[in-house]
């Protein structure tokens, strides 16, 4: 079978037409890299030496790694060039004042730490804020946030809207704050316990789906209403601006730079995991508005990262990154990355594989419930799944399901959140769409042979937090 894009449309008789030309990738190939393409009765051997969990191949043992898109993506000839100029200099390089403007130009935040990647930022920004007993409302929360605000004995409330768990509806904001939801929790905890509202764009957890500026604007309204700082996590702020400018009202002829800086425009503060939108291998930082937070964060960036004019990242690392925040928010190359995540997805939505829709900016997550009915919760539906798509065809992906969400903290219960998914995620200006067909076929077999799939997995050892990284699984 085969399913063409419907934007492409081969026009017989040109003549009549004013042919419109279907867009492109706004760059080409200069180096490539060899993969292996194993066979089935090698990766069921691999897998078992894996304990079933797919963090533990080698990336060898891998054909096509969906496994993140973040740190995976391909470096331009310019960053690569800017790298061979990255300034090494303890204090003050070069480098570091690249990166400043570069900050300054794309978010309009004055104040900034590097930090070595999104993690690390979260770490030292929580480090000044959040303490015992707190509670930080927002959309989401990625796992290492929830980590973080977990760690310090502080809850992590999910405000998200309700659409974002009904993976057929159709709106185009999924990610946005229900503001009902967070002015509940504004008004019923004591406000010198809310450090702040997180709002993560887009938004991973719920399938990389979008907040709208019209979300943005009303959630930094109820945050300067109740006198708490509005901090956004921008890992994929650049694809959240596209989505703006091409699917909300009054954007459309807006420049993807001027969306960006004006949804910063209602936010206090940003971490930023650069491993993503910035198309580095490494890299993140802090953004901050008010002076003092950033003179406290110093302190903790000082002890975990580095010094304030490197913090964890190379003179190279930061020019990398500053080339990097240009790249990653030009329309043109935005546009080939999520419409090649669109392509995968109507693919495998032609194969009759249940996903969530509409898909998301960085990735296609397949409805784990809905593929593997007959699984039980307690057999972890997704890993079993993402299991079998790696036997079927070396494709990696990750379970977004109960295995991710962990235990709760306090009751040590295991908790199984509505979405049960595996996300396959596209690196970026990485593959061509011929991987993309070959992903979506693998899904296919899978899907076709599903019957079969009559039991999933068991635990068998696990970390008391963030287990999916290192958890050892075994045949229920
Ligand atoms: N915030 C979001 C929304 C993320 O998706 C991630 C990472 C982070 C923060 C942490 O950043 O990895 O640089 O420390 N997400 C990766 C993923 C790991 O696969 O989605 P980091």
């Amino acid at each position: 079978m085969y399913f063409p894009r419907k934007d492409v449309k081969i026009i017989s008789n040109i003549k009549n037409h004013v042919m419109k030309l279907p867009f492109a990738e706004p760059y080409k190939t200069k180096m490539v890299e060899k993969i292996y393409r194993s066979n089935r009765s090698e990766r069921e051997i691999w897998i078992k030496e894996a304990s079933f969990n797919l963090f533990n191949l080698r990336s060898e043992q891998v054909f096509i790694d969906l496994l993140t898109d973040s740190g995976t993506g391909a470096m331009s000839d310019n960053q690569w060039s800017s790298i061979m100029s990255g300034d090494e200099s303890y204090a003050g390089s070069s480098s570091y004042y690249n990166l400043k403007e570069a900050i300054d130009d794309i978010t309009g935040f004055p104040y900034f730490l590097p930090t070595h990647q999104g993690r690390a930022a979260e770490n030292v920004l929580f480090s000044v804020i959040v303490k015992e007993g707190d509670v930080v409302p927002g959309n989401a929360h990625f796992d290492t946030t929830k980590g973080h605000i977990e760690y310090r004995k502080a809850t992590a409330i999910d405000c998200t809207v309700d659409s974002a768990t009904d993976l057929l509806s159709g709106d185009p904001f999924k990610g946005n704050v229900d503001t009902v939801k967070l002015e509940k929790v504004l008004k019923s905890n004591p406000l010198d316990s809310i450090p702040c509202i997180l709002l993560t764009a887009t938004n991973n957890t719920v399938g990389g789906q979008p907040v709208s500026m019209e979300n943005i604007k009303e959630v930094s309204d109820l945050a300067k209403k109740y006198g708490v700082r509005l901090i956004i996590d921008s890992a994929r702020f650049a694809e959240n601006a596209y989505f703006i400018k091409t699917r909300e009202k009054g954007y459309k002829d807006k420049d993807i730079r001027d969306i960006a800086r004006e949804m910063f425009s209602y936010a206090d503060a940003m971490t930023m995991s650069s491993k993503k939108d910035a198309i580095v291998n490494i890299g993140g930082f802090i953004a901050f508005r008010e002076e003092e937070l950033f003179h406290k964060a110093t302190t903790y960036n000082i002890m975990y990262e580095g010094f304030i004019t490197y913090g964890g990242l190379s003179g190279r690392d930061m020019n990398a990154l500053a080339t990097g925040l240009y790249e990653g928010t030009d329309f043109s190359y935005l546009e080939s990355r999520i419409r090649q995540v669109e392509y995968l997805g109507t693919m495998m939505k032609g194969y009759g594989v249940p996903v969530l829709e509409p898909f998301g900016g960085h990735a296609v997550f397949i409805d784990a419930k809905r593929f593997l009915p007959g699984l039980p919760p307690e057999e972890f539906p997704a890993q079993t799944l993402a299991v079998e798509l790696y036997i079927e065809g070396g494709v990696r992906g990750v379970e977004i399901g109960a295995l991710m969400a962990d235990r709760d903290p306090v009751t040590r219960k295991n908790r199984y959140p509505v979405l049960e998914m595996v996300r396959l995620a596209v690196p970026r200006r990485v593959y061509s769409d011929k991987h993309m067909d070959y992903v979506a076929a693998a899904t296919a077999s899978v899907y076709e042979r599903r019957d079969r799939i009559d039991s999933g997995l068991r635990i068998i050892s696990e970390a008391p937090i963030m287990r999916h990284f290192t958890v050892v699984l075994g045949r229920a």
